[in-house]
């Protein structure tokens, strides 16, 4: 497997915010994460090259297996020669990662080996992330820019090393949608065209079904479903997804939020005992409250968290409710 997080568990302030998550990532592939605010997402996307903050947060365990090497346990030296080069990010705001002192082209070629053919690589991203006029305009600066050219001129710098693994997270919520629409395209056709895996973290869950092809879901620092775009969009196995599903606006009404699942997210240091989607579920029973249900498999690569996935993969719904 090209990536592999095993058994995941991060600490910030000593509480435990990831706990135990395991994903995998082919090559190639797009693989989205999903959940409501807070539940680990961000977390899981900075363990990767260990880019927690370290005054508060701890990795504490796990395993995160780039072509089979830890990450987790190189020395920093090491770790650098991934970081940037092979793995590369795209965070939400552009402005916070564009450093407004410096011109986009020593930007980018900031990301680059010294002995690369800088200026080609250069023109070679700009052009395809849709900056051609940016080639020959070497003194621009971030601001002189679009928002949707800024983010373009971020997806260039993270791919102008010709990584391997791309980690977008909610790269386009500061744009406006067709914007949104551009940029998620062009990084489509990256995926395409280098052979770029991705890992896609993103509140718009409709995008996220459209262009991943696998999709974990996140609840309270654990995945609690994961598995084929299409199976957890049309037979969703776990509650929490099936309300994550439904609370999908129609594209008309793309604004709004419908049928939003009630309740509130836990907080981290108040988790309920079992399963930690209970106070919420509508389809809880008695036996849920009793231990957290491990991630089961139900068909190939489609695996859930819940005791009653079985019935709700079956039928779409649980008898009488
Ligand atoms: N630097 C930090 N210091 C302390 N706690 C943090 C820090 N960063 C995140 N957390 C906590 O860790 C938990 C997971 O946060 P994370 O940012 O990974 O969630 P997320 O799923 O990415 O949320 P969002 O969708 O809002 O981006 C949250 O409860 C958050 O409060
Ligand atoms: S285990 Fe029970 S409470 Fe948890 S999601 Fe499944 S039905 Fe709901
Ligand atoms: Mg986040």
């Amino acid at each position: 497997m090209f990536l592999r997080i095993e058994g995941l568990r991060v600490k910030y302030n000593d509480i435990e915010v990831v706990r135990g998550v395991d994903l995998e990532i082919g090559k190639g592939e797009c693989i989205g994460l999903v959940g409501e605010s807070g539940c680990g997402k961000t977390t899981v996307g900075l363990s990767i090259t260990r880019l927690i903050p370290g005054h508060k947060g701890r990795i504490s365990s796990g395993r995160i297996l780039f072509e089979g090497k830890n990450l987790l346990v190189l020395s920093p030296e090491e770790l650098r020669k991934y970081r940037g080069s092979r793995i590369s990010y795209v965070f939400q705001e552009p402005l916070s990662s564009l450093n407004p002192v410096f011109t986009i082209h020593e930007q980018l070629k900031e990301v680059l080996p010294k002995d690369d053919d800088v200026e080609g690589s250069i023109s070679e991203a700009l052009k395809s992330v849709g900056l051609k006029e940016l080639i020959d305009r070497k003194k621009v600066y971030p601001h002189e820019l679009s928002g949707g050219m800024q983010q373009r001129a971020m997806i260039a710098m993270a791919i102008v090393s010709k990584p391997d693994l791309l980690i977008l997270d909610e790269p386009t919520t500061a744009l406006d949608v067709t914007v949104q629409k551009k940029i998620l395209e062009l990084v489509m056709e990256l995926k395409k065209n280098l052979g770029l895996s991705i890992l896609f973290i993103s509140h718009d869950l409709r995008t996220v079904f459209e262009l991943a092809d696998g999709v974990g879901v996140m609840y309270a620092g654990r995945i609690v479903e994961q598995g084929p775009a299409k199976t957890l969009m049309s037979r969703p196995g776990h509650p929490y997804t099936r309300g994550l599903v439904n609370s999908i606006p129609s594209i008309e009404h793309r604004k709004e939020r419908f049928n939003a699942i009630e309740g509130r997210t836990p907080l981290f240091s108040e988790l309920p005992e079992g399963c930690k989607f209970y106070p919420r579920c509508k389809f809880r029973i008695k036996p849920c409250r009793e231990k957290e249900p491990f991630l089961g498999k139900f068909s190939d690569g489609h695996y859930s968290r819940c005791i009653r996935s079985k019935e709700l993969i079956a039928h779409g719904t649980i008898k009488g409710i």
